[in-house]
């Protein structure tokens, strides 16, 4: 099995003790959009986790081979497989974790918001599936474009009187992951010991590294700080563009939400030292939603970690009023779509 494969130095404070692995562990994952480019992958990742009993694999079609495939892998959770609407509310039944990865991805030329028409929609329908049947559930929000699609989410679980802002979170560790990539290589650092926090929203501008923060403490040129932040904010794009109309990322996507899941998985099982940046409902800024590290329990979010906007360079400041009208455009967009759906 792979204890601790995600979970780096970085984002654990050095001085507590070390958490061990529950043996009685046992959690329900499910995957809505698990035979995608994202979801299969990801099925693997989760597969490996020893935290996890059952792992409910959810799509609209070609789903039934993916589990079959998956579930010889002598990994102690069990694989079931939901194929179509009418099997959408039994993939939710007791689960703790459902991650969303369904939806259409961008093609070169493409915003993430271009994917909006589309990807609302299918994110409204699922959404309103969890809050009937597992409405207790850490919800993990992939599709994008991920500004609008959480506010969505949120309208979509008041609606149905059961929203938790603790609960719902928007994936951006895929931000903290490049940021950690692109630091290390361009400073020599083993990438274990590097942790940038990423603020904000997911996509383009709204993706802020705050590269001042980054741990261990490592000072950055000017030039460093502008061609890093441009390459984080672009990576999605730079993924896009090589895989040139094949979808965009997919296996450092699934890496990424693995972690998160994992991370996630020890917050549930009691770890009380567990931190990732998210996008979620937040009064850090005037913005309803913001992406920041939290710190994870039981109950979900537990604290926004208010101290990584504190002491901003002028670069970094100016990065974030920058961002704030296009992420509150993305979100009110989203809000308006959930509130005048019938
Ligand atoms: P994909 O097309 O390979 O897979 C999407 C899957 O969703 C397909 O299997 C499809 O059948 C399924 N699907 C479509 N409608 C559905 C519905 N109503 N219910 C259930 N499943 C449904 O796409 P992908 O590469 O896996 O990307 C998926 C989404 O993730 C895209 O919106 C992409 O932009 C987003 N994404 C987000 C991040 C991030 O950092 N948050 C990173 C990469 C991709
Ligand atoms: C990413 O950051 O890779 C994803 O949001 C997918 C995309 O469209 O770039």
């Amino acid at each position: 099995a792979l204890q601790g494969s995600f979970a780096s130095k970085a984002h654990r404070s050095s001085q507590r003790p070390q958490y061990h692995l529950n043996p009685q562990a046992s959690y329900k994952v499910a995957i809505l959009g698990a035979a995608g480019g994202i979801g299969q992958p990801l099925a693997l990742l989760i597969k490996m986790s020893p935290l996890v009993s059952a792992l409910h694999l959810y799509d609209i079609a070609n789903v039934k081979g993916v589990a079959a495939d998956l579930s010889h892998c002598n990994t102690p959770s069990q694989v079931l497989d939901f194929t179509g609407a009418s099997e959408l509310a039994d993939s939710l039944k007791g689960v703790n974790v459902v991650v969303i990865p369904a939806g259409v991805p961008r093609k070169p030329g493409m915003t993430r918001d271009d994917l909006f028409n589309i990807n609302a929609n299918i994110v409204k329908t699922l959404v309103e599936a969890v809050a009937d049947n597992c409405p207790d559930a850490f919800i993990h929000i992939i599709s994008n474009p991920v500004n609008s699609t959480v506010p969505i989410a949120a309208e979509v679980l008041k609606q149905k009187g059961v929203y938790n802002p603790k609960k719902l979170f928007g994936v951006s560790t895929l931000d903290v992951v490049r940021a950690n990539t692109f630091v290390a290589q361009k400073k020599n650092l083993k990438l274990i010991d590097v942790d940038v926090p990423v603020v904000g929203g997911h996509a383009g501008i709204t993706i802020l590294p705050l590269l001042s923060k980054t741990k261990p403490s490592v000072s950055f040129s000017d030039e460093e700080v502008q061609e890093l932040t441009v390459r984080i904010q672009n990576a999605g794009t730079e993924v896009v563009e090589a895989k040139a109309g094949a979808g965009s990322a997919t296996l450092s996507m699934a890496y990424a939400a693995a972690r998160f899941v994992e991370t996630s998985l020890r917050a549930l099982d009691g770890d009380d030292d567990v931190y990732e940046c998210t996008f979620v409902q937040s009064d850090l800024t005037e913005l309803p939603f913001f992406a920041s590290r939290v710190k994870l329990g039981r109950n979900g979010v537990e604290a926004l970690i208010s101290s990584d906007l504190q002491g901003l360079t002028e670069y970094e400041q100016k990065a974030l009023e920058a961002l704030k009208p296009e992420l509150k455009a993305s979100i009110e967009k989203g809000i308006a779509f959930a509130q005048k759906q019938p």
